[in-house]
């Protein structure tokens, strides 16, 4: 019986530089819910309310969302989620030089406030962070927006030209930023190893930022709660709490 967990540390261990993808699942323990998960968020809400065209045609839907920010329930500038063990122990990782980036697809920002610089987390599907005109492209920090809601605009428009206003999240229609998939492509080209945490790897093109170099052999560590669309490209699964297997896993590695 193969000891996956060793098997594991051995691989990160090893490895001269590790390339984290993360997903969801990696956030779940901060409180905010997954997507695919036993009770993701699309078990609760229509996936084609985040679509590109949905959110342009209704403004209920934009209303909506907004309303949501302003009360913190879509963990952006007014949410009190914090990192979790997991967010921690991959900064520790990237602290001690293991890492060539971390590629996330979560739009949290809580790998760079777990302590890992902006510009080695590429974030495949946006941020909440700011937000901008879909026509103008005029774009502000979205706590700024978030006073123009506050202040009664509920659908709020762009004070240059009028234009409908959303987030820098990538939604289902919209192409991923070029900056930061050109960044995830260099992570993963400077990476001997790749270490998923917290995805199904069933939404693409992100998923093939670590689909293409573990098919090409590079070793793969799959930590995640049941089954991902790729459990047969993992040379190791663990199918674990990332908060509860990643500190260990990274106290081996680094010999603490
Ligand atoms: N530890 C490990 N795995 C976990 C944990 C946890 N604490 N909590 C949840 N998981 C697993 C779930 O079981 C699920 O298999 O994480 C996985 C999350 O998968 P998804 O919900 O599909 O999330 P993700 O892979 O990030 O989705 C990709 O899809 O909807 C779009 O844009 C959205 O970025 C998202 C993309
Ligand atoms: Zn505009």
């Amino acid at each position: 019986m193969i000891d996956h967990f060793s098997a594991a540390c051995d691989i990160v261990q090893s490895a001269g530089r590790v390339l984290v993808f993360t997903g969801a699942g990696v956030s779940t323990e901060s409180g905010i819910p997954d997507f695919r998960g036993p009770d993701g968020l699309w078990s609760r809400v229509d996936p084609e309310d985040f679509t590109i065209s949905r959110y342009l045609d209704n403004p209920e839907l934009r209303e909506r969302g907004w309303r949501m920010h302003l009360n913190g329930e879509l963990w952006g500038a007014r949410s009190e989620v914090k990192p979790n063990p997991a967010h921690d122990a991959i900064a520790e990782l990237w602290k001690a030089g293991k890492l060539s980036g971390v590629v996330t697809q979560n739009i949290d920002g809580l790998h760079q406030e777990a302590g890992i610089p902006a510009d080695q987390v590429a974030e495949l599907h946006g941020n909440l962070r700011r937000s901008h005109c879909v026509d103008c492209r005029e774009d502000w920090e979205t706590v700024e927006v978030l006073a123009w809601v506050e202040a009664g605009e509920a659908d709020p428009r762009c004070p240059r030209c009028g234009g409908i206003v959303k987030t820098n999240t990538v939604m289902f229609g919209e192409s991923l930023p070029r900056n930061e998939w050109t960044t995830a492509l260099i992570m993963a080209s400077a990476a001997d190893a790749i270490l998923v945490v917290g995805s199904t790897l069933g939404v693409y093109p992100a998923a093939d930022v670590v689909l293409d170099p573990a098919r090409r052999g590079v070793p793969m560590v799959i930590v995640n709660l049941g089954r991902t669309e790729h459990d047969h490209l993992a040379t190791v699964k663990l199918d674990e709490k990332a908060g509860a297997v990643l500190p260990p896993l990274v106290e081996q590695v680094l010999g603490r």
